[in-house]
């Protein structure tokens, strides 16, 4: 696998041997999601305004997009801005808008040069202009990249979501192209905005709350939980390593019971060897 260099600090030997460790204990999760949360909190706590916490989570994204794709991992969504954000304060709002364009100016090259895509779910036509036009071209520009796809979330809830899937299905119900009796989970997770990428493996959220806040409600169904305790601009790649360790330490049942996980797990290696 080629070197990926995003912090412009060449990887120290002893976090390729943590990573390889890692890949060696267990199955590495094939889609990370993040509630990036305590920004502010993180801002409060240093006596500095919220905008410095989130500009300081700049740091811990690159360090976290750096250690997915050097792990393996395919496709990593952060929760970048909900649709409930746009309630926030006014200056919040365009402090974090010109913070994203900045950081899209500054970083999509280095993304590009690493063979990641960059990807947005959400409402992304209600971005003010210049960042929905910024947004546009790193898409466009990094499009055919093929090492891991970074899917920020912007503007995104869960039930937003959900809630135009079942528009765009009606209407095809309305016009005909779908039955009613056609609809089942499948068809509904094609209509979804995550439809070209499979349902995360693990969701982290920081800043110690308990809740999924409007995420992936839909495709989060399965997904493993970790609840990290450190404010998002405190969280770096060995987070993300305790968390992978604890999410390899998981059986996922899928509303089976183990005996039937470990034989279905048997008879794959069987195939395999
Ligand atoms: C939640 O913390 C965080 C956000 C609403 C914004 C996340 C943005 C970044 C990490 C920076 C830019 C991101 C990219 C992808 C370039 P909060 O403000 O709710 O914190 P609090 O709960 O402590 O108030």
């Amino acid at each position: 696998m080629e070197k990926i260099e995003l912090n412009n600090k060449k990887q120290t030997k002893e976090d390729v041997l943590k990573q390889s460790l890692l890949k060696e204990r267990g199955q590495i999760p094939k889609h990370v999601a993040i509630i990036m949360d305590g920004n502010g909190r993180w801002a409060k706590n240093k006596g500095k305004v919220r905008i410095q916490g989130h500009k300081a989570g700049v740091d811990s994204v690159r360090d976290t997009i750096e250690s997915c794709a050097q792990l393996g991992v395919e496709y990593l969504t952060l929760y970048a801005f909900s649709t409930e954000n746009w309630k926030r304060p006014k200056a919040e709002i365009s402090a974090l808008m010109k913070l994203l364009i900045q950081s899209l100016r500054k970083e999509t090259k280095k993304l590009n040069d690493n063979d990641i895509r960059l990807n947005a779910i959400g409402q992304i036509d209600r971005l003010p202009s210049v960042c929905y036009k910024e947004l546009i071209e790193a898409m466009d520009l990094t499009a055919y990249n093929e090492r891991m796809v970074v899917n920020l979330a912007l503007s995104y809830s869960g039930r937003w979501d959900l809630t135009r899937a079942m528009k765009k299905i009606s209407d095809k119900i309305k016009s005909g192209d779908i039955i009613p009796e056609e609809v089942n989970e499948e068809l509904i997770t094609s209509y979804l905005s995550t439809s070209e990428m499979p349902d995360p493996d693990l969701l982290i959220r920081t800043g110690g709350e308990y809740r999924i806040s409007n995420f992936l409600l839909w495709q989060s169904a399965y997904t493993e939980m970790f609840i990290c305790s450190k404010y998002w601009p405190e969280f770096r790649r060995n987070d993300l390593y305790t968390a992978i360790e604890a999410y390899q330490t998981r059986e996922r049942r899928y509303g089976m019971i183990s005996e039937q996980i470990y034989k279905e797990a048997k008879e794959k290696a069987e195939i395999t060897v």
